[in-house]
């Protein structure tokens, strides 16, 4: 099939649900592709995927890339672009730094036993709701909650405004994808929530600016006023917003996948729950085999080229991540899935300069979360219909209810 075929096929709501024969068959064909009369380049192969992220020819859209494609971005909070995933070179360096420094491995570890404490808590409710053999969904009372109360932690959001901020949040995804993304209003909802979350933001951000505490705004705060014009206050909102979605959109798709799998496959469970397969592992192998964002998208700064073929200034490029985590040059028989796999690697962060800041966290939490899961209820199983993430972005499940008793 022509590269052109396979595409339009991928691009359908029908592909979306496994979009993995599509990628296959782009794999055949070559590591990147340009259809004819198509302004975007294709990128599928691993190795192509990740020298486009690690090449500064490539940048991220930014602004400069926005005020081509959709002018009116500015009119639109919701498409505010001031975090650390639109900035490039220079600009991108100071403020990442800034966004590490926040994000220390220290600061990430100390979060463990929150996290297993949540994990425990919201087992304990999914028990309640289900210790009748009632269905309860693991997305609405588990991978969603369990992310959102850790990034809550992270950032310092106390535990008393959370039930306002929460909606919110669910607005701005839901404005993004879901149901919404089919409504004329989808950038409305979006724009909406994000006004709000900026208001609460600035409150907040006050707040911790007269009583610091231990917390990633904290630190924020303090980098932003150290008035040397190293975290401007645009700034310091554009990146909660995104560690925001960031931080919990992607990590929900994670757990979902990874329980997916083990419910479609016992001995998978029973390996994992006696740790025959260890937890990273297990992690590990779900991120390659599932991974939760599904493609992101660079821009051709300088003429360049990919995988041997031209670019030229100004293209569009998309680099189809869940392709490149399942490419047999990369992976032996990439379509099975193995823990225990000695080629083991994933592309499910990113690469070079944008690699995903909370990787460690998103690894620490499902690490955490999947033999807490097991541990908790040995018979949990499929409880009728899971309903798909739609769209060919992320890779995740909206639903997906089980019984726990
Ligand atoms: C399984 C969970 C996650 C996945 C699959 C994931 C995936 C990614 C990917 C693919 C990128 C690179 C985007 C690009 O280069 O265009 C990225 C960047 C980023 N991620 Fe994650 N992410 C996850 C969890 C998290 C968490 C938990 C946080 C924060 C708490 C986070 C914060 C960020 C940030 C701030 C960036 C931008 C870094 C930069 O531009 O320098 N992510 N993530």
């Amino acid at each position: 099939m022509e590269a052109t075929e396979i595409l339009r096929a991928l691009f359908t709501s029908d592909a979306a649900s496994d979009p993995y024969p599509y990628y296959a068959d782009l794999l055949a064909a070559g590591e990147a592709c340009h259809p004819p009369r198509w302004s975007s380049v294709f990128v599928a192969g691993y190795t192509a995927i990740e020298s486009v992220l690690r090449d500064p020819a490539f940048e991220v859209q930014g602004a400069t890339g926005l005020d081509e494609s959709f002018p009116a971005w500015r009119e639109h909070p919701s498409m505010s672009k001031n975090s650390v995933l639109d900035l490039n070179g220079g600009e991108h360096a100071r403020v990442r730094g800034l966004m590490s420094r926040a994000f220390s491995h220290r600061r990430v570890a100390s979060l463990a036993p929150a996290i297993a404490a949540t994990t425990a808590s919201l087992l304990n409710d999914m028990a309640d709701l289900g210790g009748g053999g009632e269905p309860v969904d693991f997305v609405a009372h588990f991978a969603y909650l369990l992310p959102v109360i850790v990034i809550c932690d992270l950032i310092g959001i106390p535990q008393a405004d959370r039930e306002t901020f929460r909606p919110l949040a669910a607005d701005l995804v839901a404005g993004l994808l879901g149901e919404r993304q089919r409504a004329a209003d989808a950038l409305a909802v979006a724009d909406a929530a994000t006004v709000r979350l900026n208001d609460y933001f600035t409150a907040l951000a006050g707040e911790r600016r007269k009583y610091p505490r231990d917390d990633l705004l904290s630190v924020l705060v303090q980098v932003t006023d150290a008035g040397d014009g190293r975290l401007s206050d645009a700034e310091l909102l554009g990146n909660l917003n995104t560690l925001l979605l960031a931080g919990f959109l992607t990590t929900t798709n994670l757990l979902g996948n990874g329980l997916a799998l083990m419910l479609s496959d016992p001995r998978l469970a029973t390996a994992v729950r006696e740790a025959e397969i260890t937890a990273a592992d297990f992690v590990e192998e779900t991120l390659r085999y599932e991974a939760p964002v599904q493609m992101t998208v660079r821009r051709a700064a300088a003429p360049a080229e990919i995988g041997g073929m031209p670019v030229s200034a100004g293209t569009q490029v998309i680099l189809l991540i869940g392709a490149g985590n399942r490419d047999p040059r990369r992976f032996a028989s990439p379509d099975r899935f193995d823990p225990h796999r000695s080629d083991a690697g994933t592309l499910s962060f990113g690469g070079g300069p944008h690699f995903c800041l909370g990787a460690a966290l998103a690894r620490l939490e499902a690490m955490i979360a999947f033999p807490a899961v097991l541990a908790r209820f040995p018979a949990i199983a499929e409880a009728g219909e899971y309903r798909r993430i739609p769209g060919l972005a992320f890779r995740g499940f909206e639903r997906l209810p089980v019984t726990v008793a």
